[in-house]
């Protein structure tokens, strides 16, 4: 939630900032705003309420020189999106802004204290009394703006990411973190320095990059190294980390919206993730994760799975895998209810955090407090150094590459597919599933990218589907073992892009109360591909017709009984039922995606959310 880039060097920053900004927007588009620090002491600061674009629009006849600047694109937390609301937040004298990603939990304390020193306030937002409180630091203890920073810093509580500028002091930018990720790229000989949320604005510049630890606060000057220390004073070396990342993949690529373009990416996103991991030929799964740390994970007591959203729909397949091949129980928590209800956590428990961005705010929490409890914590991360990945003892990224769509699909199906590549080496080890069984998985899971694209194809058909449910105001999902977590994920695309409620169901438990909402008018979309319960599922879907229900179905290819029933249905080919869920979960993103088109909604952007949620 919110993304802030900055400058600082020899070339013009403004150009630099948009871009970033339009790079982060994925994380807030409530508004915008930046500041650029100018020759002769000034400070042009711009904001615009809403998108990156009405910034530039606004900001296009103005003055937009400087080598100095600091750009923020905001999800509104505290105080209504406004262009009063949106940063860079100045202090009281005019010298410094600021720009923010967190909560200042302890704000209206510090308010009602600055307020007392006759400190007046622009906007309702937390971070403008962050701001002001750094101007009283700095007058009333003459401090340097480092200086100022870090004992203001000292008196919050809360998270944040921060970038300052000061422009009495127009040759420097200081930032600091706390449970918002920010990272700084540094460029050739220290001649510039660039500064973001995560590292996506920023590697086209330079692949230098330096993560910010929690409670760090870091000098940016150009011509000199950059300067670390902790709040408590110690001095820290910068660790510089090589980043890379296909720049192609921060594109459209052709396609109309990113979501489109990562829903059709899977099939090589997919064989990304397994690559060097699924060794087909040889009829092996290598997992250095699972090398490096054999004993604690193959004497798992327990595997504890924290998440939030699509990725906790991934760890409920998780769950049924690693129960089945490895025989190990698993739990799978909400991030954000496992942190806060004194969970128990035995010796010999392992704690696996999945998660696309690696910055959840709630999923970060749960797994430091794992941490402190002595559990082994096992990420599945997509965003490479981000703070959950950087957290974990031992994990798999799931190597999709730079997801942009708010809605996750290539995340989703990576997630998935790291789970089954570990319970299936997990059984493997342990010797709980035969060779022979090993072996017809591991095939299987060569060919998914084929099969992938397969589904696909079938994408006009699906459009098709989708516009008849352009107009319904509910739907319901339903599927049963391995494919219920599917239903409940297509349930939440439907939901978050398209504005349609929608309940995901294990089909059985509709004759418990989900089923009185079916008549005429109630989409029904069962996720009914082969497995042990297809028969089961096959009754559910009658009761469904029998009541006029109107059925959409994801079906094997060579289904007969469904296709008589439903109203339409989409084939994926014949796989081996627990990684069904690779396959059928593409017509549901699809479908998704489309019905959010025909409504002419915003499928990269939609209302109220984020992609990263940094706040909890
Ligand atoms: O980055 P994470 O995987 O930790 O994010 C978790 C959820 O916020 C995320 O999956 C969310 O539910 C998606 N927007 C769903 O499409």
């Amino acid at each position: 939630m919110c993304g802030i880039v900055g400058y600082i060097g020899y070339r013009d920053a403004y150009p630099i900032l948009i871009k970033g900004l339009h790079r982060l927007e994925y994380r807030g588009y409530d508004s915008a705003g930046v500041a650029l620090l100018a020759g002769d002491h000034k400070m042009n600061i711009y904001k615009s309420k809403g998108k990156v674009s009405n910034l530039e629009e606004s900001a296009a006849s103005k003055d937009i020189s400087g080598h100095i600047g600091i750009a923020h694109t905001r999800w509104a937390t505290h105080g209504e999106p406004s262009t009063l609301n949106a940063h860079p937040h100045v202090s009281q004298n005019g010298r410094l802004a600021l720009v923010h990603n967190g909560i200042i939990e302890n704000y209206s304390n510090l308010k009602t204290f600055l307020e007392g020193k006759g400190f007046t306030f622009k906007s309702s937002t937390d971070t403008e009394v962050l701001v002001q409180l750094i101007q009283f630091i700095q007058d009333e203890y003459g401090k340097d703006l480092e200086g100022a920073v870090v004992s203001a810093l000292r008196r919050v509580t809360g998270a944040y990411a921060i970038a300052v500028v000061d422009k009495e002091n127009p040759d420097k930018i200081v930032v600091a973190r706390k449970s918002s990720p920010l990272v700084v790229g540094i460029g050739e000989d220290h001649k510039e320095f660039f500064l973001a949320s995560d590292a996506l604005p920023i590697v086209e510049y330079t692949k230098q990059m330096v993560y910010l630890n929690d409670g760090e606060v870091a000098l940016l000057k150009v011509g000199q190294k950059m300067e670390i220390h902790t709040l408590d004073n110690e001095d820290v070396d910068p660790k510089i980390k090589e980043v890379d990342v296909n720049l192609d993949t921060l594109e459209k690529g052709g396609y109309e919206h990113f979501m489109l373009k990562e829903i059709y990416d899977q099939p090589r996103c997919i064989s990304d993730c397994i690559r060097g991991r699924l060794l087909a030929d040889e009829k092996k799964i290598v997992l250095s994760a699972i090398n490096q740390h054999r004993d604690r994970l193959l004497r798992a007591s327990r595997f504890i799975i924290v998440a939030c959203g699509t990725s906790w729909h991934a760890g409920l397949i998780g769950k049924q895998m690693i129960e089945q091949w490895a025989k190990i129980p698993v739990d799978v928590e909400y991030a954000s209810e496992f942190r806060y209800r004194k969970p128990v956590i035995q010796p010999g428990d392992v704690v696996i955090a999945i998660s696309q961005s690696g910055e959840t705010a709630d999923t970060l929490a749960a797994f430091e407090l794992a941490k402190e409890r002595g559990a082994l914590c096992f990420g599945i991360v997509n965003v490479v150094g981000s703070s959950i990945a950087r957290a974990s003892d031992t994990g798999i990224y799931t190597h999709v590459g730079p997801e942009i769509g708010v809605a996750s699909t290539k995340a989703f199906t990576g997630q998935v597919m790291v789970l089954t590549l570990f319970a299936l080496a997990l059984g493997h080890e342990l010797g709980s599933i035969s060779q022979m069984e090993f072996e017809k998985y591991v095939t299987e899971l060569s060919l998914i990218p084929e099969k992938m694209k397969k589904v696909l194809e079938q994408d006009a058909l699906t459009k098709d589907i989708s516009r008849t449910l352009t107009y319904a105001r509910n739907a319901l999902y339903m599927g049963r073992g391995f494919n219920y977590p599917v239903a409940l994920e297509g349930a939440l695309k439907l939901k978050e892009i398209s504005y349609i409620h929608a309940e995901g169901y294990p089909a059985a438990e509709m004759k418990h109360g989900p089923i009185a909402l079916v008549d005429e008018n109630m989409p029904v979309v069962f996720v009914a591909t082969h497995h042990q319960l297809y028969k089961k599922i096959l009754s559910n879907i009658q009761e469904v017709k029998a009541r006029n229900g109107r059925i959409i179905a994801i079906v094997t290819e060579d289904d007969e009984a469904v296709k008589n029933i439903a109203e339409a249905t989409i084939e994926i080919p014949a796989t081996l039922p627990v990684v069904a869920p690779l396959l059928s979960v593409l017509p549901l993103q699809l479908i998704a995606y489309h019905v959010a088109v025909f409504k002419g909604l915003n499928v990269d952007q939609p209302r109220n959310l984020a992609k990263s949620v940094t706040v909890e």
